[in-house]
């Protein structure tokens, strides 16, 4: 998994025009549709849940790559999945029993991620890189798009791609939070490969050429 792939975040797209919108980025050449499912109580924010990802299933052929920030996502699993979602994080800092849960987005045929906040250290994932397909590195504190980048991430997600290569895994690594043109490319320089964007795509006047900027950014 060495390829770059752009991921939109609808987060910041116009929700009443959701089909319109996510039309224009995969017909720019956007590899997977970001979701952010945030519940108001693991984050300070609340914004959608199984019935709008089926909706989303309805209108793209793009992979749906639900992003769960919430205190119970255990609960939820099957609904996301029968939604349509193809890969399905979680944050390590709620789920108690991460194995169990890993095991059943696979079950359930999703890919399995895990997240963690930038002040989440990786030592959290020395047990369980063997189970995930994904790790998606925060790299701004979750709960709303347009927030600024924190540098410190940088060299985390460098330290993420040497343990993820020491162990000989094939896990690929998404970024989230603040990214666009500007530090696209230092992010895939240190092994980023899943590039989440929300209002660096959704919040210009062309989301698909914003697509196609920031692809060409990444790959420098
Ligand atoms: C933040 C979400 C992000 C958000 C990113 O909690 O996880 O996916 O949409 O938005 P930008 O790209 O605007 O920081
Ligand atoms: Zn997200």
């Amino acid at each position: 998994q060495t390829e770059v792939k752009i991921a939109p975040s609808i987060l910041s797209a116009d929700f009443a025009r959701l089909a319109e919108e996510i039309q224009r980025v995969e017909a720019a050449g956007a590899d997977l549709l970001h979701v952010d499912v945030m519940d108001g109580h693991y984050v300070p924010n609340l914004t959608i849940g199984p019935p709008v990802v089926a909706a989303l299933r309805r209108v793209t052929r793009l992979p749906l790559d639900v992003h769960l920030m919430m205190t119970n996502p255990d609960a939820f699993l099957k609904d996301f999945r029968d939604a349509g979602a193809d890969s399905i994080s979680v944050h390590v800092e709620v789920v108690h029993h991460l194995h169990r849960t890993l095991e059943a987005i696979r079950s359930l045929g999703a890919r399995p991620g895990v997240v963690l906040n930038p002040g989440t250290s990786l030592v959290l994932l020395e047990e369980v890189l063997p189970f995930v397909d994904f790790v998606l590195v925060m790299t701004v504190n979750p709960g709303f798009g347009g927030q600024r980048f924190i540098e410190a991430c940088l060299p985390k997600v460098a330290r993420l791609r040497r343990m993820i290569d020491e162990r000989g895994l094939d896990v690929a690594i998404e970024v989230d939070g603040g990214i666009g043109r500007h530090n696209v490319r230092a992010l895939v320089e240190r092994g980023a490969q899943w590039i989440v964007a929300g209002s660096a795509v959704f919040g210009t006047p062309d989301p698909g050429l914003a697509v196609r900027q920031l692809r060409a950014a990444a790959l420098g």
